[in-house]
């Protein structure tokens, strides 16, 4: 079952809409709101359970994240195929709507993510962290996940965008935490899924990232036919966050010459 999800929508033209990572919400692209609705029709929305996106039960998987997002998309009129942007979880979700809706997607720009399934180091992983929010709470999170998340030039240059990331974890919801991590835990390998892909793509990675690495962004990249990639030098996982005006230029650029 899917739940109506929180959206905001600005300008006017060609949808794009934007997908965020985890655990964050539709606030991390405010920068591309600002820039994008000029010429565009500016679409981002809080997946289940972050920002005022409810939750709808104990495990948010990336097929309802997908489902919820076309709904809302149905819901608020915005029918036609868009460009879609997806930023690690996001990328999860796009994958998913790729899947279920390919004809929705008119480009798409996979940002820091990755098609393959959690290991099963991972998976531990989420699951201890699962514990620890339930028994702590989000801010406990949000230290050791903003360090791992932004890059070394971010964190030793920026401390602004530490504190922010840092407190947009704090301020996640524990349920729409846990119920992300199982999703995340479940989600399939969509590797067979890039092959298929015929809608124009741009694949963005941050050379500093020490969550997807370039290089595996790189061959995620040679298996979507004509996409175009590029990894960002002093740059971690969150790309538009961390480098706003090369995240822009090249979302820019991409729109000017394979989809306008
Ligand atoms: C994200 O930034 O959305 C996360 O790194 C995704 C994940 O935990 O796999």
């Amino acid at each position: 079952m899917t739940k109506p999800l929180s959206l905001e929508t600005a300008g006017t033209g060609v949808p794009l809409v934007f997908l965020h990572a985890f655990p964050l919400s539709m606030r991390m692209w405010d920068a591309e709101k600002a820039r994008f609705s000029r010429n565009f029709r500016f679409v981002a929305v809080d997946l289940p359970g972050f920002g005022a996106s409810p939750n709808v039960g104990e495990t948010h998987d990336m097929e309802l994240m997908a489902r919820s997002v076309l709904s809302s998309l149905d819901q608020n009129g915005i029918g036609e195929p868009a460009v879609f942007a997806g930023l690690s979880m996001g990328g999860y979700v796009l994958l998913q709507i790729l899947r279920l809706a390919p004809e929705r997607v008119r480009a798409a720009v996979f940002a820091a993510t990755r098609a393959t399934a959690d290991t099963a180091a991972s998976r531990e992983n989420r699951m201890r962290a699962i514990d620890v929010v339930t028994r702590e709470g989000a801010a406990s999170l949000a230290t050791p996940m903003a360090e791992k998340m932004l890059g070394a030039t971010t964190r030793s240059e920026n401390p602004d965008l530490v504190a922010r990331v840092r407190n947009s974890i704090a301020a996640a919801d524990p349920e729409g935490i846990c119920a992300a991590q199982r999703g995340m835990a479940a989600r399939p390998d969509m590797s067979p899924i890039l092959t298929t892909i015929s809608a124009p793509s741009l694949v963005l990675s941050g050379e500093e990232d020490g969550l997807v690495s370039s290089a595996e962004m790189k061959e995620m990249a040679e298996k979507i036919r004509g996409s175009q990639f590029f990894s960002i030098p002093q740059c971690g996982h969150l790309i538009n966050l961390e480098q706003p005006p090369a995240f822009q230029d090249h979302f820019l650029h991409f729109l000017k010459r394979k989809v306008l």
